[in-house]
């Protein structure tokens, strides 16, 4: 049946040269020709087609559902569908393509494959705090084989919106608030998703979003107005999008926002001067979800003026929104968009099937066989469990709560202790994957020292109704338990006498965070400080397991708890893998990748900010703070705990200076100086003392992940080159300024060693 189809497709097209099955930079002259004599070919109407992209299937995110695809498709007006999977369901659509539309043209099939497609692993916030970028690469690789081996050839990912603003529920999505790591994250994606080869079978197209700025939303509220220097731009925000575009990624989503007043998606220097211009962008374009009708309420015009302001912004694919497929034809008519801009967004999203191999064989991504053997695959559930234990973060560890010892009785309390649902975080829609997810408890049924734990739920997931009225109507799956309140924190008081020690598994409902999701406060919910604060009172040691998307307030949980391990959502092998590191089995390394606040108040607060021309000075009234609490974060970026402690030497340069084209060797020796294997990850940072443009007070540009067995020592040596001290300027140029420099080397952004060198010019 396969081999018919394509053979069908191959006569129809033979017209024009066949297209290479592998494509390369050397394939660049043969893809033209083959576009060029396809394009030929088309009509206004059918080059404006393939610039819709409707949502068809199992999941919106939006209010609209596209009306009549399957015509559209058979008229040759769709250029790629999103939200379908599954073999069957992409062949069928696929097949109305390249057998019923006129020149056959096969579909491109989009999905928002965040943190794995079926094999969940943890959110990306999550798996950023594992500062492994070869296992970031490794899990969106597998998310990639399994994606693919459904039917899919693109998806929605990476996120590298740099976010500052805890309130914003969409900071689960990302890498946090650093540029350096958020840039090295971004480039392992790309790779994973995309391989060295897109033709192949097993690669995904990686679609860098959201361009630009999102995460800047003002006050945290999601699709709010964004307003910021193009200073600030330019060396803050703008860097992981680039270095996903340097990586290769072969498509760039618009954002919601405004940028200088002009919605991204009509945005033409966001489009066509920075992305085509200035980073020598050549792949497509596609906007957010119905962001184009959207700009009617940005109060950018009607829906034919916002066409035509995107078209002419540079947008290649309209997403949902079916404006273009609407007015696309009549404003080339009009003389409003060029002919040649619709033949470049029509030539770019072919270019795109081109690479994937489609025209070749538009089956090539769906085979009963692979999504069989790949789905759920031992090896990924492997790789979701060594994730989830790598991405969790120690907050504190007091008189060694952690690791639980086998020989406690161990009350478990908490609505998440044996919950399935909220393990996997948002954007896990595939097919109902939480179904696959493994619960704590299921992990500790299968411990045999399980006739020690016990079990109460202690308290509702969320009591308050304002929020699990706004959930539930998009399956928030909230249920109030049927006992009051009162009567489930006073079983889990009797529940936690019985016991040594008392572990509460809480934090926020998965729909709390991702898109929709701001919170204007971020601690844990009034009726969970109450049952912590019950438990407290047993007079036990109390360990809070968290199960969140965002950075928290936790002054309270800090001062009272006697141990806190962050685990985020941490996807389909959460239990297990929280389990093997209560109990030791596995040593917790993750660092904090966006720094904890003490208040909400503080927000937004992050590491590398600028120094102000009054910085806090305690003996002095007229600085830079607040009356009621300290300028410093609960967590700073970078932080976290291991059941060893490392101590570090004194920093070792090799010169005090540099001119441009010389390197500097800095080294410093770690030592684990405690009792059980463990990996640190070792952070650098620089300050520029003196610039044309204030500098921030830190910035990270390096880091190594160490493990060392207890005693052991190791040298760790960092090259620092005028490339890491370069910034950009007010001219917005790209330049290193002699002078003088502070280098800091340590085990988070706040406790550090510190050296000085200089810059010669
Ligand atoms: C989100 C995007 C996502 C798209 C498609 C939008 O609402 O902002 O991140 O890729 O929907 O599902």
């Amino acid at each position: 049946m396969l081999k018919k189809k394509t053979a069908t497709l191959l006569i129809a097209i033979s017209t024009f040269c066949l297209p290479p099955a592998v494509y390369s930079q050397n394939s660049d002259a043969k893809m033209k020709t083959y576009i060029d004599a396809l394009m030929k070919k088309m009509t206004l109407e059918e080059k404006v087609g393939q610039l819709h992209l409707p949502s068809v299937g199992f999941d919106v995110t939006g209010p609209i559902v596209s009306k009549g695809v399957e015509e559209n498709i058979r008229k040759g007006l769709v250029g790629g569908v999103f939200n379908t999977y599954t073999p069957n369901a992409v062949r069928k659509l696929q097949e109305m393509a390249v057998n019923e539309s006129r020149l056959k043209i096969p579909l491109i099939f989009g999905y928002d494959v965040i943190h794995g497609h079926r094999t969940i692993f943890p959110i990306s916030l999550g798996l950023s705090s594992s500062w492994d970028m070869d296992l970031v690469k490794r899990t969106a690789r597998a998310a990639a084989e399994e994606a693919s081996a459904d039917g899919l050839n693109w998806t929605f990912s990476p996120m590298v919106d740099i976010a500052r603003d805890p309130r914003w529920g969409r900071v689960s999505e990302g890498a946090g608030e650093d540029p350096f790591l958020g840039s090295a994250i971004a480039k392992a994606m790309v790779v994973g998703y995309q391989g060295t080869d897109l033709s192949l079978n097993n690669t995904l197209l990686a679609c860098v979003k959201h361009f630009a700025l999102y995460g800047a939303s003002e006050a945290g509220r999601d699709y709010n107005t964004v307003d910021m220097s193009r200073i600030k731009m330019y060396n803050e925000y703008f860097p992981p999008y680039k270095a996903a575009i340097n990586a290769g990624a072969g498509s760039v989503m618009t954002s919601f926002n405004e940028v200088e007043g002009i919605p991204a998606s009509a945005n033409k220097w966001l489009m066509t001067d920075v992305l085509r211009k200035q980073w020598n962008f050549n792949g497509l374009i596609v906007t957010d979800y119905t962001a184009i009708n959207e700009m009617i309420n940005h109060g950018m015009g009607d829906e034919k003026k916002v066409g035509e302001l995107s078209l002419n912004a540079g947008v290649d694919m309209d997403m949902v929104g079916e404006v273009f497929l609407k007015h696309g034809v009549e404003l080339v008519k009009s003389g409003k968009v060029s002919q040649a801009q619709i033949d470049a967004a029509c030539r770019r999203i072919l270019e795109a099937k081109y690479k994937l191999g489609l025209f070749q064989d538009p089956y090539k991504y769906v085979s009963e066989e692979r999504n069989k053997s790949q789905i759920l695959s031992q090896d990924k559930l492997d790789l979701s469990k060594e994730a989830a234990v790598k991405s969790m973060v120690l907050l504190k560890n007091s008189n060694e709560a952690l690791p639980l010892k086998s020989n406690q009785k161990i009350a478990f309390i908490g609505p998440l202790v044996k919950d399935q649902r909220n393990l996997v975080g948002s954007w896990s829609g595939a097919s109902d994957t939480y179904k696959n997810a493994r619960s704590l408890w299921s992990a500790l049924e299968l411990r045999s020292d399980k006739s020690n734990f016990l079990y109460a739920k202690g308290c509702n997931l969320v009591d308050d109704s304002l929020i699990r009225n706004k959930l539930n109507p998009h399956g928030g799956d909230i249920i109030p338990d049927s006992k009051s309140p009162q009567q489930l924190i006073d079983e889990a008081v009797k529940t936690a006498q019985q016991a040594d020690v008392v572990v509460a598994v809480l934090g926020e409902a998965f729909g709390m965070t991702g898109e929709a999701a701001s919170r204007s406060s971020i601690g844990l919910l009034d009726n969970q400080v109450e049952l912590l604060k019950a438990l407290k009172k047993t007079g036990k040691p109390v360990v809070l397991v968290l199960m969140n998307g965002r950075p928290l307030t936790l002054e309270w949980e800090d001062k009272n708890m006697d141990a806190i391990l962050e685990t985020w959502f941490s996807g389909t092998m959460a239990g297990p893998a929280i389990a093997s590191v209560l109990f030791g089995e596995q040593n917790p390394s993750g660092k904090l990748t966006m720094t904890f606040p003490r208040n909400v108040g503080q927000v937004p607060i992050y590491y590398n900010n600028k120094n102000t021309g009054r910085p806090f000075d305690e003996n002095q009234k007229y600085t830079s703070k607040y009356l009621d609490a300290p300028n410093t974060p609960l967590y700073p970026f970078g932080y976290g705990l291991s059941y060893t402690s490392f101590s570090y030497g004194d920093i070792k340069l090799n010169t005090a200076s540099m001119n441009p084209s010389q390197k500097i060797t800095a080294s410093m020796q770690v030592t684990n100086t405690g009792k059980v294997e463990g990996v640190e990850t070792v952070q650098l940072y620089v300050r520029d003392m003196v610039g044309s443009v204030t500098r921030p007070v830190k910035e990270l540009k390096a880091f190594q992940q160490v493990s060392l067995k207890p005693g052991e020592s190791k040298m760790i040596n960092f090259s620092i080159s005028n490339e890491d001290l370069m910034f950009y300027n007010s001219d917005l140029k790209m330049i290193s300024e002699a002078g003088d420099f502070k280098l800091f080397i340590g085990t988070n952004s706040r406790d550090v060693k510190e050296a000085n060198f200089k810059l010669v010019k």
